[in-house]
């Protein structure tokens, strides 16, 4: 995104963030703590995602990204993955239907090829189905990684290079960016990250060169609209300089 005015304008400190991206985190933590099996912490990790997206809609927030499962969480043990998978087809079947209702677009992001073909079917009719909803953006990442998103942005600029369709020296970030799986979509505001944990492992590396970052105790399980106000006013406290002077 280009960089705005540095005049803030009066009353711009409360202003919402346009996209706030998500990466949910502490589902295994949650289970453990009450002796639960960790499905039973990704079960309610859904629930969640269902708090956090009326939350989002209710504030008005254009966009909504949430990370579901990164290019490493493929390395965990078979069983989780294929709980997680089977809780996915689960989302897709039964949620599509009241998000498309209340006018909610979705978009999903990341290595769609390792998925299942069933589960690539259902997000292709869930994305065909809400692509002219306007109420809300939600975007979730699957199979997704900052690092292989960027590579990947890369071998299809050399590749439209070496068939002469554009001159390497005039590729701009505009340009890199249009190549990445958010091309349509604008740069995170706020990252907020659950469960205590300060780190980014590999989400939206590019995007979010200028958003602000907060993180949370909670965990994701227990996530809802108190813990996205929280983020929000933390968010309008935070003075956004890039890279300039002192507003
Ligand atoms: C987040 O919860 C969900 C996914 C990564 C799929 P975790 O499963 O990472 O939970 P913790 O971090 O082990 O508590
Ligand atoms: C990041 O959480 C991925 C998702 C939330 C989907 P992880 O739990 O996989 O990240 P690490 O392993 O703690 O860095
Ligand atoms: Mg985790």
């Amino acid at each position: 995104m280009s960089v705005p005015d540095p005049l803030l304008k009066a009353g711009e400190e409360s202003r919402l963030p346009v996209h706030v991206a998500i990466i949910m985190d502490g589902n295994g933590r949650w289970a453990k703590a009450r002796g639960l099996p960790r499905t039973a912490g990704h079960r309610k990790g859904a629930d969640a995602v269902r708090s956090a997206v009326k939350a989002a809609r209710e504030l008005g927030v254009g966009y909504l990204t949430l990370f579901g499962f990164s290019s490493e969480n493929w390395n965990r043990p078979a069983d989780e993955v294929s709980d997680l998978m089977g809780l996915l087809r689960f989302y897709l079947r039964n949620e599509i239907e009241e998000l498309h209702r209340v006018g909610v677009r979705l978009r999903v992001i990341g290595e769609r090829s390792r998925l299942a073909p069933d589960i690539i079917t259902l997000i292709e009719e869930s994305e065909a189905r809400t692509a002219a909803n306007t109420a809300l953006n939600l975007t979730v990442a699957l199979s997704y990684g900052g690092r292989p998103e960027i590579v990947r942005a890369a071998q299809r600029l050399a590749a439209e290079a070496k068939a002469g369709r554009i001159d390497p020296q005039a590729i701009d970030e505009a340009q890199f960016a249009r190549h990445l799986f958010t091309a349509e979509i604008p740069d995170p505001d706020l990252l907020i990250r659950t469960s205590g944990e300060k780190r980014i492992s590999n989400f939206l590396l590019w995007q979010i060169a200028y958003a602000e970052l907060v993180f949370l105790d909670v965990l994701w399980p227990d996530f809802g609209r108190a813990h996205l106000d929280e983020a929000i006013r933390e968010f309008q406290r935070r003075e956004r300089r890039y890279g300039l002077t002192h507003g």
